[in-house]
């Protein structure tokens, strides 16, 4: 339960900590540090959220061998544009220090994204990233990648939460064994506004956050929580003792309403 075994073999943790929006510092070095000891073993990072920095240092020092613990990055919307995939993910493991990268993903599905997925290609080949992916990829941009490409992507991560569950694009990751990361997993927070979520929890002994969670893992979802906060931290990976029932589950699913809270991949500006 706690690692999705991905379509090249390899096999990633469910459980990730999110650091959109931490601070390059002390703020995301210690949110890695108390996650690895609450017994997260992977983190998601972007060149785009600035702080490569920190997580490479939290990585080194964190006092576990270098393979036992995730990393995700992702390649900027303007370096894709630009032709310079290979130079971004480059750039990354200098600001990381690190040799190589668990995991990197297209960041979002602009102009130039074939080209960049075929540097991604070379860069599995030179050893550079252990798996390669894509994020916030519809039906017809995974299509696109698969005509075009020699690998398979392991990885669509996309929003998702019990307000959004994206049919078409799960189906079309389904079809070819690609595994679905979560973002915003916690719905930015907007969660607590939902009180389903704690009714349920109230009958497991648990939190709103850790119902959410647990269902997006038991829809086979891997989820990326992010916080800066230690008991947060905590609470969020503490869900591997209970099930939701089915009867739960489907409670849950009725929720959805096509509701984001981030941009829309068939409709952004940047
Ligand atoms: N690929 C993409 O385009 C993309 C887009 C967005 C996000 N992401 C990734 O997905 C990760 C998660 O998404 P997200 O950061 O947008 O949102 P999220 O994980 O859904 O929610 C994070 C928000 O919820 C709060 N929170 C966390 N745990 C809580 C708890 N137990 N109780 C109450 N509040 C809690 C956090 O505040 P505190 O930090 O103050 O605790 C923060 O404001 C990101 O960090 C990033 O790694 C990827």
């Amino acid at each position: 339960m706690r690692t999705y075994k991905l379509n090249n073999g390899l096999e990633m943790p469910r459980l990730g900590l999110g650091v959109w929006q931490s601070e390059n510092g002390k703020e995301t070095i210690d949110a890695i540090h108390w996650a690895l000891e609450a017994g997260y073993r992977h983190v998601d990072t972007a060149k785009a959220y600035r702080n490569e920095e920190a997580v490479g240092e939290a990585i080194r020092t964190a006092g576990l061998p270098r393979e036992e613990v995730w990393l995700t990055t992702k390649v900027w919307n303007d370096d894709i544009r630009a032709g310079r995939t290979t130079e971004a993910l480059d750039n990354s493991l200098k600001r990381l220090k690190l040799d190589y990268v668990d995991q990197v993903l297209l960041h979002w599905p602009v102009e130039g994204r074939v080209a960049a997925w075929q540097e991604l290609e070379k860069a599995l080949e030179a050893g550079k990233v252990r798996s390669i992916g894509v994020s916030n990829f519809m039906d017809d941009h995974i299509e696109e990648i698969i005509e075009a490409g020699s690998v398979l992507p392991v990885v669509n991560q996309i929003e998702y939460h019990p307000y959004l569950t994206q049919a078409d694009a799960i189906s079309a990751c389904d079809a070819h064994d690609i595994a679905i990361t979560a973002w915003s997993p916690l719905m930015q927070g907007h969660f607590l506004k939902e009180p389903l979520f704690a009714e349920i929890g109230e009958r497991y002994g648990k939190t709103a956050a850790q119902v959410v969670l647990r269902w997006c893992l038991q829809n086979d979802v891997i989820v990326i929580p992010k916080s800066v906060h230690r008991k947060r931290i905590i609470e969020n990976g503490d869900l591997f003792d209970f099930e939701l029932s089915e009867e739960d589950m489907v409670a849950i699913d009725e929720l959805e309403r096509g509701k984001r809270f981030g941009p829309d991949p068939r409709n952004f500006d940047f």
